[in-house]
């Protein structure tokens, strides 16, 4: 089984590309997880669209289709989802004249860390609404919200908080469970 985890942040010590790299490490036997950026994605537009598909988007796309499920890092600027990230959804929710996107009918998955003590409820709940708005099959439960990052993981990135540790190996083994019960 193969997960795309998807890092909503373009910053180089992003703690949502720890968060994914941590979830990669504690996924069930039988699940590969590639973690991508979503560098490179230019600003959406309807008149660019036009004009193809952007060499990113086209890759994250592929990428995404070949995968059995979605997973996403994302952080929280400003109680929302940061702006690269819808951007890059925007892009991604589109069917590009194919019946189906990375998105609809399919299992997807999300997590977050942020510095706050809301650990990225606000931004989750939003992506969450965009995910129903494509037709994605959200996982409901487990939920992920690591909050306080900068007191969860080491200088080099590694996640040193055992509770969130076991937290991420839940929601990644509930997401296996997932991916299966929705492949019927
Ligand atoms: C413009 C901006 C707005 C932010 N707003 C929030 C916020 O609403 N809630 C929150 O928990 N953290 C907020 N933060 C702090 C982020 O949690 C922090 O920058 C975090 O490191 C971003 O995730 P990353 O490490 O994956 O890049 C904000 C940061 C920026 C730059």
């Amino acid at each position: 089984m193969r997960v795309l985890a998807i890092c909503g942040s373009l910053r180089k010590g992003s703690y949502n590309r720890s968060l994914l790299r941590a979830a990669a490490g504690l996924a069930p036997a039988g699940m590969e997880v590639e973690v991508v950026g979503i560098e490179g994605v230019p600003l959406f537009s309807e008149d660019l669209e036009k004009e193809g598909m952007p060499e990113a988007v086209a890759e994250l796309r592929l990428k995404g289709k070949a995968a059995d499920g979605i997973l996403f890092g994302c952080p929280e600027y400003n109680y929302g989802i940061p702006g690269p990230l819808k951007n890059a959804f925007d892009w991604l929710s589109r069917s590009h004249g194919e019946p189906r996107t990375p998105f609809l009918g399919r299992p997807v998955a999300i997590m977050g860390a942020s510095l706050s003590m809301m650990g990225t409820a606000r931004a989750q709940l939003q992506l969450r609404q965009s995910l129903q708005a494509c037709g994605a099959l959200t996982m409901p439960s487990p939920e992920v919200y690591v909050m306080r990052a900068q007191d969860k993981f080491d200088a080099g990135g590694q996640l040193t908080d055992k509770p969130t540790h076991e937290a991420v190996a839940k929601l990644m083994t509930a997401f296996g469970a997932w991916i299966d019960k929705l492949k019927g």
